[in-house]
């Protein structure tokens, strides 16, 4: 197809089933979300290493670090974090389509932006398949992430010097059909690894 204004033409190259075959891996994107402090990224960390040990390809794209580089200029407003999750999924998209596992750590706030990454994996219009999407619901109640507040911020926002601070001045919407549920104060972090491989396992996406 043509890419409208700009004479843009998509490319077609091996297939995703040829790569796969290649690569012995299938890809697909680990889509955390959660409070700030709720553990996701610690989950992330421990799940990637886990992966890794295990053979497979696997990256990690996490919050502080995406908005270092890639995302440096978006901020907290809706609308940035939105632009914040669209460019995290297109991102994920492309490692998943490589056949890696993508493991994505992101507050993720919104309900609608939580779902147009869904529907990015889903697409089918430029590959030959669409590509498995996880939702990983690290849940938390909002009194225990701010008890734990490791980096002062939950603090800082009460006190008024962070704005538009996700679970205290900025809303969480939380997940209704996530693919895996984690409640965070009474899982420990091996037995929410163990929960998602044996979720990606019965979806045949570790072999
Ligand atoms: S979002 O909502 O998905 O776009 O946020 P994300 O890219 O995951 O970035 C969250 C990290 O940014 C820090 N931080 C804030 N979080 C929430 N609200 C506000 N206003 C804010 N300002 C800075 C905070 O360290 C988050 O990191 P985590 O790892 O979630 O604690």
């Amino acid at each position: 197809w043509g890419g409208g204004d700009y004479n843009i033409t998509w490319h077609s190259g091996l297939t995703r089933q040829e790569r796969s075959e290649l690569r012995k891996q299938k890809g697909c994107t680990v889509w955390f979300t959660g409070l700030s402090a709720s553990g996701k990224s610690t989950i992330a960390i421990a799940l990637e290493q886990h992966l890794l040990q295990k053979g497979l390809a696997c990256y990690r794209l996490d919050g502080d670090n995406v908005r270092f580089g890639l995302n440096k200029d978006l901020g907290f407003s809706p609308k940035d974090r939105e632009e914040n999750i669209r460019r995290i999924a297109e991102v994920a998209k492309l490692f998943a389509d490589s056949t890696t596992i993508a493991l994505t750590s992101f507050i993720s706030p919104y309900k609608a932006d939580r779902e147009l990454a869904r529907a990015l994996h889903a697409d089918t219009k430029n590959t030959d398949s669409p590509l498995p999407f996880i939702e990983v619901f690290v849940d938390i109640p909002v009194e225990e992430a701010e008890k734990r507040d490791p980096k002062g911020l939950y603090k800082k926002a009460r006190a008024g010097e962070i704005k538009e601070f996700t679970g205290i001045s900025a809303p969480y919407e939380a997940p209704e059909g996530a693919e895996v549920h984690i409640h965070s104060e009474k899982t420990s972090v091996e037995e929410a690894v163990v929960m998602i491989t044996q979720y990606l396992e019965g979806q045949g996406l570790l072999t």
